[in-house]
């Protein structure tokens, strides 16, 4: 297996779901979204929004708004992830972010086919860099989910994503609490046709 900076880095990532209550240095926060500006985008399009939420009670109000949307948007005959995610979303304690400080929304412009694609690419960048500067980070996908709930919808509106922008993903990061085990990786995913 070869060593260097960034394949050490791509390996050791790992998502993390305990994170301390500090909130990482604006510099800190800085280097991650200029790691995902740096990403690939179809045709160099670029229309991708990053919001930094830091605001203790905005989070809390998108994670209360979260927890209410999968009641009313999620059917009971929707596929596995989403259910336990729903009946997550009723225990008092459920907190979608893992409690970690900031929120980054990754939002672009409607109708645009690489949205989600463009928004993962530099989503991956930013838990790189994340990595490499020794914060935790995750994927989180519920504000995707429920990207359409009007309550939620009006509540970006006011933190500035526009009201046409679909929501694509999100992520959380800080500094880790409790590190993470490491998922083996399955066989079977690769092959080379020669
Ligand atoms: C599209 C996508 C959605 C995900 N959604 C969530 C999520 O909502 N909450 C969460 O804790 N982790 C989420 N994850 C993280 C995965 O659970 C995680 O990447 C996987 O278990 C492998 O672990 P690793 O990232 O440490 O290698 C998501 C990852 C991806 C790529």
């Amino acid at each position: 297996m070869i060593h260097n900076e960034v394949l050490d880095c791509i390996r050791s990532r790992r998502s993390t779901r305990h994170f301390q209550e500090q909130q990482i240095k604006e510099e800190e926060l800085e280097i991650l979204l200029e790691a995902a500006i740096w990403a690939p985008s179809g045709g160099n399009s670029q229309s991708w929004l990053f919001t930094a939420v830091q605001n203790p009670q905005a989070l809390a109000k998108i994670n209360e708004l979260l927890k209410a949307g999968f009641q009313h948007w999620i059917p009971d005959d929707d596929y596995p992830g989403k259910l336990g995610a729903k009946a997550l979303a009723q225990k008092e304690d459920c907190h979608f972010f893992h409690h970690a400080p900031t929120l980054i929304i990754a939002s672009n412009r409607p109708n645009y086919e690489n949205a989600m694609a463009d928004c993962a690419l530099a989503l991956e960048n930013l838990f790189l860099a994340a990595n490499s500067l020794g914060l935790g980070s995750c994927y989180i996908n519920q504000l995707h989910w429920l990207r359409n709930d009007p309550g939620l919808r009006d509540y970006l509106l006011e933190l500035g994503i526009p009201r046409e922008h679909t929501i694509c993903s999100s992520a959380v990061v800080g500094y880790i609490a409790k590190e993470s085990g490491v998922p083996p990786r399955k066989e079977g995913t690769r092959r080379i046709i020669k």
